[in-house]
């Protein structure tokens, strides 16, 4: 060991969370060692999200507060999708970092880091939508203790018009389904029993060995010796076929849960997004769904005050939710972002006005998420325990539909964290189900 140490902080989504685990494993091979402290660190990493401009700005905010270790001789390093977006930008924004790097280009990390270590003060690894590899590694750090991340395809080439994602992870670019397969084998043999698979579309997988359909694909993983629970995330309503709802009715351990992002419920609102689906058609993919044997837990994405929407508009976003009835809701104010074709439409919506139509949705969605959770009172769900709360002398879990269910326990040992329990619902809270072990 060389004694070297890097501290690592991850913003953003959870492809994001996972590309960490990947880095962690690639520098654990080049000899450094993971310390949960900026001070303790040689090395300090910030894995970037650039989604909205909060997001993009708590990253400044990261740089500025810890600028003073730069003097004791630390190097600072931006990977993620700031980096990408912002490229050679962020030297000159904060001149004490030496490394900018986004995800295409982990890959070349070691080779990266050495040149860094060598002392070049400007390392980029910047690649504007020209990779077509995928960034596979054997050397992935699992640090989620009872569920484990798989990408099986990075990028996106869909470019809605709000969104910079297509600028800061490239190409849509899916991995051999064999190779996702000894992954989840390999994962299964280290005693995990849930699996994540991962993609900016998840559903828009195309396999290049031409093997496997999405669908077919989700059946394997989830005949993986060992595995129980099986989820994906996200899906794109434009990719999503019947096969989908089948394969999930015919494979029990696929998890009771789609998260199919609609952005509005307006067909006008949808087409200025580029999103190429109408109202009909999102809510067509709702009713295969319903339709499956299983009940299905649904969730979605929502932006609000998109440049030129209505209160019309807004209002059909409104009777969308009405009319689905989701279980989860993730609303956010719609927020210019560089590069982005929507950019050029004028964002003439006040922030106040956006404020308000959130909370309009907000509202409603607790609503209809009471109702939804109230009507489980009594059922008996399956936990996968993920710790403890002892403040509340709780085991804190999820069930299949991804909903966090708190319970009681009569013993005085603890369940360990991915083991699963049968849980008779007794009480709901707006985000979560309350119960006791059975
Ligand atoms: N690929 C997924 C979305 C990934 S981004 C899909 O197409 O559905 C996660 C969510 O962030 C999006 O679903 C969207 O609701 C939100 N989002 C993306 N860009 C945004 C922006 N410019 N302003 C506000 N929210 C945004
Ligand atoms: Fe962004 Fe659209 Fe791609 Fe989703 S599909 S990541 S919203 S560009
Ligand atoms: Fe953020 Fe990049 Fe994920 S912008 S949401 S970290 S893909």
């Amino acid at each position: 060991m060389s004694g070297k140490t890097f501290y690592l902080e991850t913003f953003g989504c959870q492809m994001n969370a996972h590309d960490s685990e990947k880095v962690i494993g690639t520098l654990e091979q080049q000899g450094y060692a993971q310390v949960d402290s900026e001070e303790a660190a040689d090395l300090l990493l910030y894995n970037t999200c650039s989604i909205r401009d909060k997001a993009e700005q708590k990253v400044f905010h990261r740089l500025n507060d810890y600028k003073k270790l730069a003097k004791a001789g630390k190097r600072f390093g931006v990977i993620g999708c700031v980096a990408q977006q912002e490229g050679e930008k962020i030297f000159e924004r904060a001149p004490y970092v030496s490394l900018v790097a986004g995800s295409a280009s982990y890959r070349r990390l070691p080779e990266l880091i050495a040149r860094m270590e060598a002392g070049e003060t400007r390392v980029t690894g910047l690649d504007d939508r020209q990779t077509d590899e995928a960034f596979e590694t054997e050397f992935t750090a699992r640090k989620n203790p009872y569920r484990a991340y798989i990408t099986i395809i990075e990028g996106c080439d869909k470019f809605c018009a709000y969104c910079v994602v297509p600028y800061t992870r490239g190409k849509e670019r899916s991995r051999g389904s064999e190779s996702v397969l000894e992954e989840a084998k390999r994962i299964a043999g280290m005693g995990y029993t849930e699996i994540q698979l991962l993609g900016q579309n998840v559903n828009s997988y195309r396999d290049p060995t031409g093997k496997k359909s999405f669908a077919e694909l989700l059946a394997a993983v989830g005949e993986v010796d060992g595995i129980r629970r099986v989820r994906f995330t996200t899906s794109h309503p434009r990719d999503f076929t019947r096969d989908i709802v089948e394969v999930i009715d015919a494979v029990p351990t696929l998890c009771d849960h789609v998260h199919l992002p609609v952005q509005s419920g307006s067909t006008r609102v949808l087409r200025a997004m580029a999103r190429e689906y109408t109202r009909e058609w999102y809510l067509e993919r709702m009713d295969w769904i319903k339709a499956a044997k299983r009940k299905i837990s649904l969730s979605t994405d929502i932006i609000v005050g998109f440049p030129g929407e209505t209160p019309a508009e807004f209002e059909e976003t409104i009777t969308l939710l009405n009319e689905v009835q989701y279980d989860v809701v993730f609303a956010f104010k719609y927020s210019p972002r560089p590069n982005t074709p929507s950019l050029v439409m004028i964002d003439s919506i006040s922030d106040e006005e956006k404020s308000k139509r959130l909370q309009i949705l907000l509202d409603r969605q607790r609503e209809i998420q009471r109702a939804n959770y109230d009507r489980r009172l009594g059922e008996v769900l399956e936990v996968m325990v993920e710790g403890n709360n002892p403040a509340r002398e709780q085991i804190v879990g999820r069930s299949s539909q991804n909903i966090p269910v708190n319970f009681s326990w009569p013993h005085p040992i603890a369940p360990a964290p991915g083991s699963y329990q049968q849980v008779r619902i007794t009480r709901t809270f707006p985000n979560s189900l309350v119960g006791e072990a059975v």
